[in-house]
């Protein structure tokens, strides 16, 4: 399973890349905003240098031109470039032809399994399937991503599952379960998944046994 981690902050990023799991990157324009006045295609080739692995660039325009104009100019910021692009009429349009010339695509605000089905018709390298957003309105984002999987192992599609969208550990011990591809989190949710309240008592315990054994060991030296 690859982890990405889901900002636009160097900071984060390079603190899930110094953990050494980190697998690639997703950002959206709501990331951007956060990051308060940066150049968004400065920050995007930031992040690909920072990263060995997929970073996904959002476009904003909505129709079909304006979409491949974006796609174009953000797949020449760096290879490591992945287009992110909505999951509408044009979207889908822009999705087969950025196929055609070989420019890879993350498919992006995915609430649906038919969605997910033309997606992956139309050549998506990613599906963005939304789970925590899916939980919000008190629906069932796990059970949008098992249908998500289910139907492309039936068919065998190469769009890969990109689970986003993910807000607690659980989510994404689920998502492994199931198999999917890609879980993208916060950074907050991939240091979660290292915490265990008995290995950091068992920790305690044995570093305070290891200092009564070495002052045992002091006082024996010393009879
Ligand atoms: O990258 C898109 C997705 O992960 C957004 O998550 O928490 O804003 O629903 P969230």
């Amino acid at each position: 399973m690859k982890f990405f981690v889901d900002t636009a902050s160097l900071d984060e990023i390079r603190e899930a890349n110094d953990m050494g799991v980190l697998d690639g990157v997703t950002t959206n324009p709501s990331l951007m905003k956060k990051e308060g006045d940066v150049d968004f295609h400065e920050r995007i080739f930031e992040i690909c240098e920072l990263v060995d692995g997929d970073v996904s660039a959002e476009v904003t325009a909505t129709d079909f031109d304006g979409i491949m104009e974006e796609a174009h100019t953000l797949a020449k910021i760096h290879d490591n470039v992945v287009v992110k692009v909505p999951l509408i009429l044009d979207g889908i349009k822009a999705l087969n032809a950025l196929r055609d010339e070989g420019i890879p695509t993350n498919c992006t605000l995915c609430f649906s399994p038919t969605q997910a089905l033309i997606a992956a018709k139309a050549g998506a390298t990613y599906i963005s399937p939304f789970m925590g957003r899916v939980d919000d309105i008190s629906s069932d984002g796990l059970n949008l991503v098992q249908q998500v999987v289910e139907i492309y192992d039936n068919y065998g599609y190469e769009t890969e599952v990109l689970a986003a969208s993910i807000r607690h550990p659980m989510h994404v011990v689920e998502c492994a379960r199931m198999g999917v591809d890609v879980a993208t989190m916060p950074l907050d949710v991939i240091k979660k998944l290292l915490h265990h309240p008995l290995t950091d008592s068992g920790l305690e315990r044995f570093l305070d046994d290891w200092a009564d054994y070495q002052n045992q060991q002091k006082e024996a030296a010393a009879a």
